[in-house]
């Protein structure tokens, strides 16, 4: 591509006369010399000027021969003529002046760790790409490219054929939905976005800990949040929730109802009914997050906040961890009165629905594809847990606990109190495993001491390597940290 050239604006030495190669000559060094012809930047091409200024082409010639032999100007050949310049790299255009920055707010504490290049990322709740269906969806997405006009097709609440197959699969799990309920985002987290920028709600209640990056994303819109304890080695201590609900009276509660992020908990069914009187007696409206729920094996059948509490329910859920991540399809359903608000903060931040993914996806489920490698999935996973759940009881020390969510890609692995995380997670990192610094999931002290351990992501190997160097680890913690416990007798004794 020819580089865009600085137009010249050439006035006759007097007024009346004709332009000359003289004038031309006087325009450029005038421009080079105030900076508006800088270094490196391009001239008219002579059949450009010719034309503008009315002049025979040889005019022209010799107006920029002479500037090259001055070495003002250099020819590049088939690029054009250009001001000479002084280095190579220095800018095209010189700032003349520079506006301040806009102040930001600074970048979450989440976002300033990441796992380093070659490190084991035990946390993650990543599934192992090597699981994941590249080839089949890569298939879909050939397909969909040849499909006649694909490329302007477009729609705000998401590809119609997907919202209808979204609600079958929702149906088939118990929820009554309809294609109209459903509004396609780029990921749950754009659901989660949306869902935000629509509620007319200043208070949110969540689950302490909590999915680090819902709790960010509701902080960032200045949203009070309300934490509801949460204990995965007990039950949901729902009578703890409800003074706190009436004394707080949030207009919406988020619950992370499947697999909890990030302690593996699962909803039981009455906590789920409890959760719901709750609901109408103390006037709060859920937003069930359900983001595992293809992560458990078919076999086995636990209702939604959404199926047990019908329309009302706000309802969040992906395909992205458990297809290609990189799709980043999710969905919201909501209730037919409420999805103008939804889709118009859809559009307010990306206008539409990406639809080579949507499209893709759909045809993925179309032809029997997800099913077919949520079964494998699960078989894969299945695995993984039982070797990760193995390798705990055989490595850890006895004080050390962990949940037993029974699906899902996490557990949260918990340490006594004496064990000092941060220094415990750099040993860690010294020995090339990398875990979560779980703390952004907190309000005020963690009451727990632990991170996630991914059986998703690592193969089964690697996944009791980075185990053998966490038991081991924590074994000298616990020993250092019980020995500094101990009385100091020789002191006594003195
Ligand atoms: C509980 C929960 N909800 C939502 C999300 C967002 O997922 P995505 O935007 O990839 O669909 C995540 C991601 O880890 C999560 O853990």
């Amino acid at each position: 591509m020819k580089a865009p050239y600085f137009s010249l604006q050439v006035q006759a030495a007097q007024p009346g006369r004709r332009v000359a190669a003289r004038d031309i000559v006087d325009c450029v060094l005038a421009g080079v010399r105030a900076g508006h012809l800088p270094g490196g930047g391009r001239l008219p091409p002579v059949r450009v000027l010719e034309r503008q200024l009315g002049l025979s082409k040889n005019t022209v010639q010799a107006a920029y021969d002479e500037l090259v032999a001055r070495g003002v100007l250099e020819t590049r050949e088939r690029e054009g003529v250009f001001v000479a310049k002084a280095a190579a790299a220095a800018p095209f255009i010189e700032p003349k002046a520079e506006p301040p920055l806009p102040r930001m707010r600074p970048v979450p504490g989440l976002f300033r760790r990441a796992p380093p290049a070659g490190s084991i990322a035990l946390s993650t709740v990543l599934i192992d790409p090597e699981l994941l269906p590249r080839e089949r969806v890569a298939d879909c997405i050939r397909s969909v490219l040849r499909t006649p006009g694909m490329q302007s097709l477009y729609d705000y609440q998401g590809h119609p054929h997907l919202r209808e197959l979204i609600a079958a699969r929702l149906r088939a799990r118990g929820m009554n939905v309809t294609a109209g309920e459903v509004i396609t985002t780029v990921g749950s987290q754009q659901a989660l976005d949306i869902v935000a920028r629509a509620v007319d709600v200043r208070r949110i209640a969540l689950e302490n800990p909590v999915y680090a990056h819902a709790r960010c994303l509701f902080e960032s819109h200045e949203l009070e949040l309300v934490p509801l304890p949460l204990d995965p080695f007990g039950g949901l201590p729902l009578d703890e929730w409800e003074p706190i609900l009436e004394r707080t009276r949030p207009g919406l509660v988020y619950a992370i109802t499947s697999f909890q992020n990030p302690t593996g908990y699962s909803y039981r069914t009455h906590e789920l009914v409890r959760l719901l009187e709750l609901a109408s007696s103390l006037g709060f409206s859920l937003l069930e997050d359900d983001w595992g729920s293809d992560m458990l094996s078919d076999s086995e059948m636990r209702p939604s906040l959404r199926a047990l509490g019908g329309e009302h329910v706000l309802y969040v859920n992906s395909f992205t961890k458990k297809l290609l991540p990189s799709l980043r399809v999710g969905f919201v359903v909501a209730p037919e009165p409420l999805v103008p608000t939804l889709v118009a903060q859809k559009r307010l931040s990306t206008l539409g629905s990406p639809w080579l993914p949507e499209a893709a996806l759909t045809e993925f489920l179309d032809r029997g594809y997800y099913d077919s490698h949520l079964a494998e999935l699960h078989d894969a996973l299945d695995t993984r847990y039982r070797v990760c759940l193995d390798a705990l009881r055989e490595l850890m020390p006895e004080e050390v606990r962990w949940t037993t969510p029974g699906g899902g890609p996490t557990l949260w692995l918990d340490f006594p109190p004496r064990l000092a995380l941060k220094p415990f997670a750099e040993r860690l990192l010294a020995r090339g495993i990398f875990v979560e610094d779980s703390e952004s999931a907190f309000f005020g002290r963690p009451h727990l001491n632990g991170f996630r351990v991914s059986y998703a992501y690592l193969p089964e190997a690697k996944l009791r390597h980075a185990l053998e160097i966490v038991a081991d680890e924590a074994k000298s913690a616990l020993g250092r940290a019980k020995g500094a416990e101990q009385p100091d007798v020789s002191a006594l004794k003195t």
